[in-house]
């Protein structure tokens, strides 16, 4: 299928509304709730377009807000008409909640820069309550708070929270926005987003101390839209996929939201088959997904390769709104744009260490875009031999030009354990003076190899039609 028509599909897909209804009216089908009021503007195509928005259920996703906040003020103010207050009362390392308003539809619980060291056990009498805000406490752990079916917001902000289990959450279909950045959560549950079923439209992760994440907290399957995931400033390196997730064609992912990953630590791109992408193309069923990879240690390598090489993946992700992309390393690389690879795949390579049986003073390393690995042992050979064992990759490319070799013959009986992966090998500069066809048969796979320079006087017959080089 062509990236036109897979972009028309998933378009198709996540345009559900019909435009009968009201903007309020598709979110109320959408997330099953009937209090959130999406501002009129929303549905104005160059308001959308100005915000960067795909389409107005996007828009709302992110900027709608519940009636009780005050009308037009988009940063959630209560609105004390019609939102009680809980008077907070101190009991030996806990709070008593006790309601004056007497009449109110909901309540809000505000009680933040205190002493808390756990959730108010009280909570549960005030079932009404829609807004909660205990940020900056000693909080340790989130309660079972299910018993608030309509708690709309909760700021745990700067507690110590330090894991976070999605069955805390399980039933609070209301629950739009947590907050709980400034903790320090090193660990969120797999699956913690994906099978997430109500109206969760932001959820600030920042500044913790996550430094894996599972690759199933990244995609959510059961609501279609969610506005910010934040995992910024967090020391995330990998992602991460011990229950095998794999993107099946039949799964659904929705349209997604925006993932902040910036100022993390991830330096090795990922192994897109390890994290459940079989086939490549998969991923353009996350298309409406926006991952924000910016300001992390991209280390500029081979494993990039497949990232540039695949149009379909660099069309996603490297065309999206995130195009900035940037290496950290290698230095020659430092600051150069991600995308500057996809005409200069070349450039991608990792080098191969001497543990990984490059011979010393050898140069070795892949080089995917070529299909090939290259052993640069140019002069350098110490021993003057063949090395016994080399990385263990199909398609070498040798070369062991000037380093003097006159005995050909013995030095490929020790190198049987690669001889057949030699792809192009360069024996220019030597000192053989035959070519024998035990020579000839040991390099049967091998396409082009150069004897220049040497002071050959007799070359096995086999060998005397093969076209110079
Ligand atoms: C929508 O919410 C109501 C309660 O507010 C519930 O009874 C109903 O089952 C929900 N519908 C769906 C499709 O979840
Ligand atoms: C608060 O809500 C009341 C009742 O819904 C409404 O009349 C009033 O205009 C709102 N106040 C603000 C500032 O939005
Ligand atoms: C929290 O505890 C500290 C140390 O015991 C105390 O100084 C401070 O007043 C307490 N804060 C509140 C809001 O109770
Ligand atoms: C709150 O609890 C009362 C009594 O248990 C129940 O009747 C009411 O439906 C609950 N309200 C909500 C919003 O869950
Ligand atoms: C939380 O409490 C609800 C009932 O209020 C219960 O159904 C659910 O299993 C509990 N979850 C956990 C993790 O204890
Ligand atoms: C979390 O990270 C912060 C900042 O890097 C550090 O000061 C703190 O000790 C870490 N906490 C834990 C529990 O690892
Ligand atoms: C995520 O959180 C960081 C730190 O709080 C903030 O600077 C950034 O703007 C947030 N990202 C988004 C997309 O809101
Ligand atoms: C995932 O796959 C690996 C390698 O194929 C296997 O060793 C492991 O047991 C699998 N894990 C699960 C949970 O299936
Ligand atoms: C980030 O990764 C580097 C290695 O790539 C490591 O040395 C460093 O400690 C990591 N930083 C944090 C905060 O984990
Ligand atoms: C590979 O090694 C060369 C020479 O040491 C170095 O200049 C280059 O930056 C390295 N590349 C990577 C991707 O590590
Ligand atoms: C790379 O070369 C190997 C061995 O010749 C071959 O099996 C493989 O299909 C090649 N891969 C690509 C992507 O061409
Ligand atoms: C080459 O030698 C290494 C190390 O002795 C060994 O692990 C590998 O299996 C050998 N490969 C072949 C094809 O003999």
């Amino acid at each position: 299928m062509s990236e036109l028509c897979l972009t028309l599909l998933v378009v198709v897909l996540c345009y559900n509304g019909s435009s009968s209804e009201s903007l309020d009216e598709q979110l109320g089908i959408l997330f099953n709730r009937s209090d959130l009021h999406c501002p009129k503007e929303f549905e104005s195509q160059d308001y959308l377009n100005k915000m960067r928005f795909e389409n107005s259920l996007e828009c709302c996703t992110c900027k709608a807000q519940p009636l009780w906040t005050v009308e037009g003020n988009l940063n959630g103010k209560l609105n004390f008409t019609n939102v009680g207050h809980l008077n907070v009362f101190f009991v030996i390392h806990d709070i008593e909640l006790k309601t004056i308003d007497h009449d109110a539809y909901f309540n809000y619980l505000i009680y933040t820069y205190g002493n808390l060291t756990a959730f108010p056990i009280s909570v549960c009498n005030f079932n009404i309550t829609v807004y909660i805000d205990l940020s900056f406490n000693h909080i340790t752990d989130i309660r079972n708070i299910s018993c608030l079916s309509i708690l709309d917001t909760l700021l745990l902000a700067g507690n110590k929270i330090q894991s976070l289990i999605a069955d805390k959450f399980h039933g609070m279909k209301h629950l739009r926005r947590v907050d709980v950045s400034f903790n320090q959560i090193t660990k969120l549950e797999p699956k913690f987003f994906l099978h997430m079923a109500g109206s969760m439209f932001n959820f600030d992760i920042s500044y913790n101390n996550m430094t894996e994440i599972d690759v199933t907290n990244i995609v959510w399957t059961r609501q279609k839209y969610f506005c910010i995931v934040n995992f910024s400033h967090n020391a995330l390196n990998e992602i991460t996929n011990p229950s095998n997730f794999s993107f099946q064609q039949e799964l659904k992912f929705g349209c997604g939201g925006y993932l902040d990953f910036t100022y993390n630590n991830f330096s090795h791109f990922f192994n897109f088959e390890k994290i459940g992408f079989n086939d490549l193309r998969l991923f353009g069923k996350l298309v409406f997904y926006s991952f924000d990879f910016r300001h992390n240690n991209w280390l500029c390598d081979c494993k990039f390769y497949p990232f540039v090489s695949q149009a379909t993946i660099g069309a996603i992700i490297l065309h999206a709104s995130h195009v900035n992309l940037k290496c950290n390393s290698p230095s020659q690389f430092k600051n150069k744009l991600i995308r500057g690879f996809l005409n200069q795949p070349d450039l991608l390579i990792c080098n191969i260490s001497m543990s990984a049986r490059c011979p010393q003073k050898c140069r070795c390393f892949c080089q995917p875009s070529q299909n090939k690995t290259i052993i640069n042992c140019r002069s350098n050979l110490a021993s003057k031999k063949f090395p016994l064992v080399l990385p263990e990759y199909e398609n070498l490319v040798l070369d062991f030009s000037k380093n003097l070799f006159s005995d050909l013959d013995n030095q490929f009986k020790s190198a049987k354990n690669y001889t057949f992966r030699i792809k192009k090998i360069n024996l220019a500069e030597n000192n053989f003076d035959s070519i024998s066809d035990f020579f000839v048969s040991q390099l049967k796979s091998t396409t082009i190899i150069n004897i220049k320079r040497n002071p050959i006087t007799s070359i096995d017959r086999s060998l005397r039609n093969c076209q110079e080089d």
